[in-house]
Order: structure tokens, then C-alpha cells, then sequence
């Protein structure tokens, strides 16, 4: 049976993708000051997204998770993180309309700060450094002395990250997300885009439903609903020893909770059952997502199911599925039938991003075409197994920048070198996040007629 857990049990397993600081008591002193900073979250948000998300594995909502691979010191300010909150809404806009569902609405924000990494240097020339981790590790130039991993770091990522969450929870309950703001912005996204004549149909029956409820007395003014929003944090919950002192125990519940984020989740690197990150997750009480990628065997995933959520809780795990466009139908059906034989409750997600990603003039990109692809093979499968398709989890940004190929402004290779910004993987940028959203509104829309003609016929 499971040993008793505590914070701090991660410390004594195994442990893959640690930073080497060079001065460990200036870590420890780092960690101690964090453990008593107030919390970022508190608990009764964490299990409101649970029961949101509880919904979503009842097949009764839709996810959209997504935000910057890697946040930045450098571009902390309140332009991007408005204008990333910005397009968030307006593809939470076309989803909810497209789904027919409720979008639980999670950012990569407020906290995503920590990298795992492939080698742990990095050689350019015949100069090798240690790699860069995150921010809230150490420095992404190229030098030996921003290399070295700085506990610092992680006070300033913690500080960022309040002052990120002051500044949405302010846009999703303040105004800023009344929903009529965000469909004219919609109008406008699609009155200049190249493909307008595809997505006006969708957005003119959303104007017309917008219109309806006006003339039945519907407005922000006298519906909370329409002018707020719910909002929630999540990252990858990577560097354990500030996960650790932001770890809080609940005094409503009497139990532990991250408080460093509403959502945290395990990569695919650092999902060895025994191992420390798994570990740590197992003891904490927020919802949890677990990155799924071409390794993980049926067996493998209901091993670490049992770990994570023995109480089979829905909203508890959400799988984060990511592939590639051309693995996922080759993976996914394993891994949802022995979910599905096992009576087992999660919420299936898609990351079209990280089983994506090519090489092109010495950019690491991906091409627009293979994340919608895997979007929809996606869908088909579960579609074919009668299973839920709960959501997408995605690498965005609200700003112009050339990261990705393709999409509906066609931005190509030699694009790349304009507006190249990211501080680890490509994002999509505020009009191609857009455009998935459309393309995967119809696809949703075309999913629940076919139904129709089914129950029908
Ligand atoms: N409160 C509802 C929701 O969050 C409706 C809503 C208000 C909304 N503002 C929004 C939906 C912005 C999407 C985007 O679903
Ligand atoms: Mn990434």
C-alpha cells in the first residue's frame, strides 16, 4: 500500500530534470522565505475547477487549456498578458458556441516558468553550457555566468506570477470579459481575416443568438454571467522544491493543496511511477494533468491512474495527450480502451503542440496544418471509441508573432526570422489560436449533427 506522504516525501525518490545550484543554502533560505509568502491560489478555487472539470470527464463540457510554452521575466507587462487574455476569450467564445457546452477556462499562465529539457547542456560552437531551464532556474543567453541556476529566480517568478493573477482575476471579474466585448472582437478578427467568408457563418449565428437574448432582456447589466468570467491557473509543476513551499494545507478541508496554481500537471519526462514528481502529485488535492505521449503503454497509464486518483474522482486527472499528427491514431485507441474497461473517469485533452515540432532554417517550428490534424484525428478517434474528446491544451500567445508555419496568413519558413519571440517552443500566434478555435467549432458543430442523423435515421 501506498507509503504516508507528506511535502517533502518527493526528496527521498528518484529525480529527473533537476537544475545543479551551485550554493544549496542560499536554496534552502530561498525555499523557507517562499513557505511563508501568502498562497496565489487558495483551495476553494482549486476544487471549484475540479467540479468544472468533473463536468468535462461527464462528457458535460469542454476545456481549453493553453497560454506561453515558457513565461519570461523580460516580457512581464500588461500588454501581453491582456492581449493573451484577449484571444483566450474569444476562442473560449467560438468553442462554448461550438460545443454547446460550458469552456472551462485554464491558462499556461501566472506560473509557467520551469522547462524540463532534453540534455542538460547546451553546445553552440565549441562552447558548452548547461541548458536553459525556465526563468525561475536560470538565464536564456548564452553566457557562463546567466547559466548558472540563481534560487533568486524563484522569488521573482513567484512575485510575477501575483502580480499576473491580480491582473486577470481584475479582467475575468472587473468588465473586461463581458461577453459582448468579446464578440465584437471576434467581429473583428473575422472581418480581416483571409479566410472571413468561412467563419462569418459561425460568427453571424453567434450575433443573432448575442441579438435574441438582448430582446429578451438579457444583458450584462442584469446577468452577472455575461460580463464575468472563471478563470483558472496551471503549469507544469516541474521544480518540486518551490512546489513544495507554495504546498498548503486547507484548514476548511484539513487537506494539502499547490497552491502555486489552480492546476498543475506532470510531464512526460518526469512520469515515472516511482520517481519524485509522481510522488509529490499523489498528496496534493488540486486537479492534476498528466502529459500522455508515444512511450506510454495501457498498462503504464492505469498504473499511474491508480496513483494519482485511487478514488477514481472525475475532474481529478485530465490526459494530456500529445503525439504527433501522424502517431495519435497509431497511440490513442490503447490507451482509451483500457481507460474506458477500466471504468475509469478523466478528462481527455489534446496537445497538438509538442508531437509537432520540426526544424525549418534553423527555427524549431510547427506547421498549422499537423496541429489542426491532430486536433481532428483526435476527435475522430473518440468519436469511434464513444468517448469524450473534453479538450485542447495549447502553446499561444495574444501577441504577432511568426513562431508557426501555415494558417490562413500562410506564413512561411522565411517568415520565421520576423517575429520570432518565444523563450523555449513555437507558439500560435493571436490569429492562428483563433482560427483552431473556428476550424474546430465547425468540426464539433458537423460531430453533433452527424449524432442527429443517427438517433434520427
Ligand atoms: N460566464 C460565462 C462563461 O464564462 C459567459 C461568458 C462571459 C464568457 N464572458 C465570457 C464566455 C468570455 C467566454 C468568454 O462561460
Ligand atoms: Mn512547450
Amino acid at each position: 500500500m501506498a507509503q504516508t506522504w507528506t511535502p517533502n516525501s518527493w526528496r527521498q525518490k528518484p529525480i529527473q530534470q533537476v537544475p545543479d545550484y551551485p550554493d544549496l543554502a542560499a536554496l534552502d533560505s530561498v525555499e523557507a522565505r517562499l513557505a511563508k509568502y501568502p498562497p496565489l491560489v487558495f483551495a476553494g478555487e482549486a476544487r471549484r475547477l475540479k467540479s468544472a472539470l468533473a463536468n468535462v470527464a461527464e462528457g458535460r463540457g469542454f476545456l481549453l487549456q493553453g497560454g506561453d510554452c515558457a513565461e519570461s521575466f523580460a516580457e512581464h507587462g500588461a500588454d501581453t498578458i491582456r492581449d493573451f487574455f484577449r484571444a483566450f476569450l474569444q476562442m473560449a467564445v467560438v468553442l462554448t458556441f461550438g460545443a454547446q457546452q460550458p469552456v472551462v477556462k485554464v491558462g499556461r499562465i501566472a506560473g509557467q516558468f520551469a522547462k524540463p529539457r532534453s540534455s542538460g547542456v547546451e553546445k553552440q560552437g565549441d562552447v558548452t553550457l548547461p541548458s536553459y531551464r525556465g526563468d525561475i532556474i536560470n538565464g536564456i543567453e548564452f553566457t557562463e555566468e546567466a547559466r548558472v541556476p540563481n534560487p533568486e529566480r524563484q522569488v521573482m517568478a513567484y512575485r510575477q506570477s501575483a502580480a499576473t493573477l491580480n491582473l486577470l482575476r481584475a479582467f475575468a471579474m472587473g468588465g473586461y470579459a463581458n461577453l459582448e466585448n468579446v464578440h465584437q472582437w471576434m467581429l473583428g478578427f473575422v472581418k480581416d481575416s483571409p479566410q472571413a467568408e468561412r467563419y462569418r457563418k459561425l460568427a453571424d449565428r453567434i450575433s443573432e443568438t448575442m441579438d435574441f437574448m438582448k430582446a429578451i432582456g438579457i444583458t450584462a447589466e442584469n446577468h452577472p454571467s455575461l460580463r464575468e468570467t472563471d478563470f483558472f491557473t496551471s503549469h507544469e509543476a516541474l521544480l518540486l522544491g518551490y512546489e513544495q513551499a507554495l504546498t498548503r494545507v486547507d484548514s476548511t478541508s484539513g487537506d494539502w493543496y499547490a497552491t502555486s496554481g489552480h492546476m498543475i500537471w506532470i510531464g512526460d519526462r518526469t512520469r515515472q511511477p516511482d520517481h519524485a514528481h509522481i510522488e509529490y502529485c499523489r498528496g496534493i488535492e488540486n486537479p492534476l494533468g498528466l502529459k500522455c505521449g508515444p512511450s506510454l503503454t495501457a498498462d503504464g497509464l492505469l498504473e499511474l491512474i491508480d496513483i494519482l486518483n485511487p478514488a477514481n474522482e472525475a475532474g481529478r486527472l485530465t490526459l494530456i495527450c500529445r503525439f504527433g499528427h501522424d502517431k495519435v491514431a497509431e497511440h490513442l485507441p490503447r490507451l482509451i480502451r483500457a481507460v474506458e474497461r477500466e471504468g475509469k473517469k478523466v478528462v481527455w485533452s489534446c496537445d497538438p503542440m509538442h508531437g509537432n515540432t520540426i526544424t525549418l532554417n534553423n527555427y524549431k517550428t510547427r506547421p498549422f496544418e499537423r496541429i489542426l490534424s491532430e486536433v481532428e484525428s483526435f476527435f475522430q478517434i473518440h468519436r469511434a471509441e464513444g468517448s469524450h474528446p473534453g479538450g485542447i491544451h495549447i502553446e499561444m500567445t495574444g501577441n504577432d508573432v511568426t513562431e508557426c508555419t501555415g494558417g490562413a496568413r500562410a506564413l512561411s519558413g522565411d517568415d520565421l526570422a520576423d517575429r520570432y519571440h518565444t523563450h523555449c517552443d513555437p507558439r500560435l500566434n493571436a490569429d492562428q489560436a483563433l482560427e483552431l478555435a473556428f476550424l474546430l467549432a465547425e468540426r464539433m458543430k458537423g460531430g453533433r449533427d452527424e449524432k442527429k442523423m443517427v438517433v434520427n435515421g
